[in-house]
This record gives structure tokens, C-alpha cells and sequence, in this order.
């Protein structure tokens, strides 16, 4: 019955998607743009490409508006979402490519240099005939990649350009990014999931939360802002809820099992207070381990406790 109703009343509902974000990115940058899931980074981007206008607020791209002059823009930029392919679905990839270096007008010669440097560093031969639909994952991205840069615009906007690929292919594509942005100096703007694409590849990290931008700065000083933190991985017997350490005062960041935790530890904090807790209750310790806290345990901190971390 719900789903019949919601077909014949369109209720509207305004969902406030970003709100007072404001930044600039320099030519060259690669920048990390983070944040939970439907913290408003796909928007951006949209945004940014000129599929999405939005309500009030400014966005250039290389002095562009993309609302206003959104062919100007296409030209400037190349666009990737990893969760949806630009290619034509039912072409081999190949023609996908001949279609995009006739619509950008792309010399010929200069055509063949480019597709032949990315079929050799994007690993992509095997599958060049392939229809677009039959492409795995992983080979799709790998095609999506090349398309969105084909024409040579100095900016690109990459949209979960890794997500779901496996560990070979990651390294693949994070190479050819990193390669893109140190070579021929292509801007980028990075979303991802993957802390590792993160600590690989972006040396300046915008966090987006609930629409607004948290934290805007340098990888290293977020890092480093948080690296006298510690956290503690501990294996205990028998099981536990996490409720035991939370009711001591020991904040949980991840409870793999119900013998496997991770504690934070403040930067004066030693574990011997957790240690003492523990041998209290008769609960005996398999394995302990000390670490610097990182940039992973950070965001997961800012996106579970939500706002209560300072950054
Ligand atoms: N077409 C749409 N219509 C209505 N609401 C939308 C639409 N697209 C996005 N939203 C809403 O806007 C908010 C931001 O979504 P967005 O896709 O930008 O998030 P995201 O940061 O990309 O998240 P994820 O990490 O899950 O991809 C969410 O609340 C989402 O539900
Ligand atoms: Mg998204």
C-alpha cells in the first residue's frame, strides 16, 4: 500500500546536501575529499561537473561555471564514478574511446600516443574489444579511467575511482593516479573510502560531515595532531561485551569479535589502569599490542562519535 500511495502523492521532502562548504584547490593538488556515507561528497562533484546546480553558493571550476557553461567545462575536466561507468554500455570499449576522441576532437597521432601509454600502464589489452557491460569490475574502472582522460583536461574529479577492486588492481589504479597528478600535473579531487588510497596518494585532506567541511589542511599535521594518541589491541578470555570497558571509562574503537578489541589511549594514558581492570575481573590477556594512532582510527573516530572529536 505505501509504495502504491508513494507512486501517486510525490511528497517533498528538502534534504540539506552541502551546506557553507567552501574551498579552493590549487593547480596540480591531489585532495582527499572524505567524509560518511552521505556526507555530501557525490554532490560536490556533481556539483562541480555541472550535473547538479546548486541552490545558492558559487562553484568555478578553472574559472568556469559549470551551470552556465557546462561544454566549456567538459573540456576542462574528466570525471569518474566508481559506481557507474560513462562508457557506452553496449559498445566494445574501444569505440567508447574512438566515440570520446571524436567528440573532443582529439588529433589522431596525439589519439594513439595517449590510448597506447594507457593501455600499457592501466594493463587494459585483454579486454579492449570487450562490450562495456561484459567488463568485470575492476577492468570497467581501468576503462572509465582512461575515457575520463583521453582529452588531457588538467582537471579530474575521481568518485570511489577504487572501491571494490581487488588488491592488484587498487595498486594498478592508484599508481596510474598518482602518476597522472605527478606527471602531467592533472588537479584532482579524490573521494574514497580507502584510507590507504588516502595516506598513498593525497598530501591534503578535505573532511566533509553532514554537508560541512570538518577539516581542511595538510595529511600530515592531521596526523600528527593525533599521533601521541595510542591504541591498544587487546585478545582476551573469555568473550566480553564492550559495555566492560566503556563502564570503566576506556573508549572502544572497534570490537572485531568478542575477544578482539581496540582501545584509545589518551597521549598521558599508560595501559596499566586497562591492564589492572582486566586481571580484576579474572579475564586473562592472549595478546596486547601498542600503536600510534592513525589516520584510519581518526576518521572512524570523527564518524562514530560524530562531532564530539576536535578537529
Ligand atoms: N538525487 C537525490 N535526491 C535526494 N536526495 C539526495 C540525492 N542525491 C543525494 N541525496 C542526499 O544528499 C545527501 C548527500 O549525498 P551524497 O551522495 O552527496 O553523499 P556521499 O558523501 O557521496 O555519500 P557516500 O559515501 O555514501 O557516497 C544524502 O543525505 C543523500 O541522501
Ligand atoms: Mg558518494
Amino acid at each position: 500500500m505505501g509504495s502504491v500511495v508513494s507512486l501517486f502523492s510525490a511528497q517533498k521532502e528538502t534534504i540539506t546536501a552541502v551546506d557553507h562548504v567552501n574551498f579552493d584547490i590549487g593547480q596540480g593538488e591531489l585532495v582527499g575529499y572524505l567524509g560518511p556515507n552521505g556526507a555530501g561528497k557525490s554532490t560536490t562533484i556533481k556539483m562541480l561537473t555541472g550535473i547538479l546546480v546548486p541552490t545558492s553558493g558559487r562553484v568555478l571550476v578553472d574559472g568556469i561555471d559549470p551551470e552556465k557553461d557546462r561544454r566549456a567545462v567538459a573540456r576542462k575536466i574528466g570525471v569518474v564514478f566508481g559506481q557507474k561507468t560513462q562508457l557506452w554500455w553496449d559498445l566494445p570499449v574501444e569505440e567508447s574511446f574512438d566515440l570520446l576522441r571524436a567528440v573532443y576532437r582529439i588529433p589522431g597521432a596525439e589519439y594513439k600516443k595517449r590510448l597506447n601509454f594507457f593501455i600499457e600502464l592501466l594493463d587494459m589489452k585483454d579486454f579492449l574489444s570487450q562490450q562495456a557491460r561484459k567488463l568485470s569490475l575492476g577492468q570497467r574502472m581501468r576503462a572509465d579511467l582512461a575515457a575520463s582522460l583521453l582529452h588531457r583536461p588538467p582537471i579530474l574529479f575521481l568518485d570511489e575511482p577504487t572501491i571494490g577492486l581487488d588488491i592488484l588492481t587498487r595498486d594498478i589504479v592508484r599508481k596510474f593516479i598518482k602518476e597522472i597528478n605527478e606527471q602531467e600535473k592533472v588537479t584532482i579531487l579524490l573521494t574514497t573510502h580507502d584510507i590507504q588510497d588516502i595516506e598513498y596518494l593525497a598530501r591534503r585532506l578535505i573532511l566533509l560531515d553532514r554537508g560541512r567541511v570538518h577539516y581542511d589542511g595538510g595529511i600530515d599535521d592531521f596526523i600528527q595532531r593525533y599521533a601521541a594518541e595510542k591504541v591498544l589491541s587487546l585478545q582476551v578470555d573469555p568473550p566480553l561485551q564492550s559495555s566492560f570497558f566503556t563502564q570503566r571509562g576506556f573508549e572502544v574503537l572497534s570490537e572485531s569479535s568478542d575477544r578482539n578489541f581496540e582501545i584509545r589511549l589518551g597521549a598521558d594514558e599508560t595501559p596499566a589502569a586497562l591492564i589492572e581492570a582486566l586481571s580484576a575481573s579474572k579475564i586473562r590477556i592472549d595478546e596486547i599490542n601498542m600503536r600510534k594512532r592513525d589516520l584510519g582510527d581518526t576518521l572512524k573516530l570523527m564518524y562514530t562519535n560524530q562531532r564530539n572529536v576536535e578537529l
